[in-house]
């Protein structure tokens, strides 16, 4: 493990002790009732462009939540979404999300090898990271260290996320809220669309 990424991983293992608030799911049900229309019922969105929440870690959820609702994560379709959300309110939503089950697509069968080599093994001549090392072979994130679940997610949604975070990196309008280690800018930056296409298409069909 080089050593930014020790750095990186210990700051976020420190930072776990502010996590204060016990969410309840149950009352996040009902709290999550406006956000429906866009993530779906039970947090598996109907459109490609609303990532699916089900399954989610809460720490990643939490830490979302509070970006949009700060402005530190620039969601427009989701402006006033989130502007009465108490801390309370954040962490029972994420414990319902976080208690779903996130349905499965399919990878594209032409995309599947090239994607599947990425998500595994990395891009060794750029120094691009393997996205199982953080991401879990299976997908399913590391809950406790924030390390968001991908499995299942829609891929139009995650070439959007990784494009945005190359933005960010390119000094562009983007996404630049993963942190002082700028982990997922620095990955998607040193990845060409062609790459990022196969790796979002093998994450929709990866599962448990
Ligand atoms: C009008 C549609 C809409 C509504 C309503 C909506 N969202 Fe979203 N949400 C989006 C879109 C679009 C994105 C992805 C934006 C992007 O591409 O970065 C998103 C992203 C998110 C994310 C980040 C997911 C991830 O994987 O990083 C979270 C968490 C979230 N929404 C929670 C909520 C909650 C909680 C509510 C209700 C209080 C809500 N949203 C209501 C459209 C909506
Ligand atoms: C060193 C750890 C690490 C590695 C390696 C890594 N990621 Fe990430 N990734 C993260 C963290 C942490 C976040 C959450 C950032 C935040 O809190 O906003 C994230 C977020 C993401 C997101 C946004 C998820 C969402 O729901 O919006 C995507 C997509 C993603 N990573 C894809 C990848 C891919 C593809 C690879 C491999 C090419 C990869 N990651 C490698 C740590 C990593």
């Amino acid at each position: 493990m080089n050593k930014s990424l020790l750095v990186f991983l210990t700051s976020l293992l420190l930072s776990n002790a502010a996590v204060a608030l016990e969410g309840n799911a149950a009352a996040g049900k009902a709290k999550s009732a406006p956000c429906a229309a866009c993530h779906g019922n039970d947090g598996n969105s109907p459109a490609p462009a609303f990532p699916k929440l089900a399954g989610q870690g809460e720490r990643y959820l939490i830490k979302q939540i509070n970006d949009i609702k700060s402005g530190a994560r620039a969601v427009p379709m989701m402006a006033g979404q989130t502007d009465n959300l108490s801390e309370q309110d954040i962490a029972d939503i994420a414990a319902y999300y976080a208690s779903k089950t996130s349905t499965v697509g399919q990878a594209d069968p032409a995309l599947v090898a090239k994607g599947a080599a990425i998500y595994r093994g990395g891009i060794a001549d750029r120094g691009v990271p393997a996205c199982s090392g953080c991401h879990s072979p299976t997908g399913a994130g590391m809950a406790a260290a924030g390390f968001p679940s991908l499995a299942g997610q829609y891929a139009e949604y995650t070439v959007a996320q990784l494009k945005a975070f190359r933005a960010a990196m390119d000094g562009r309008e983007g996404r630049n809220n993963d942190g002082e280690g700028k982990m997922m800018r620095m990955i998607a930056f040193k990845m060409s669309d062609a790459e990022i296409d196969a790796v979002a298409s093998f994450i929709q069909g990866l599962h448990n």
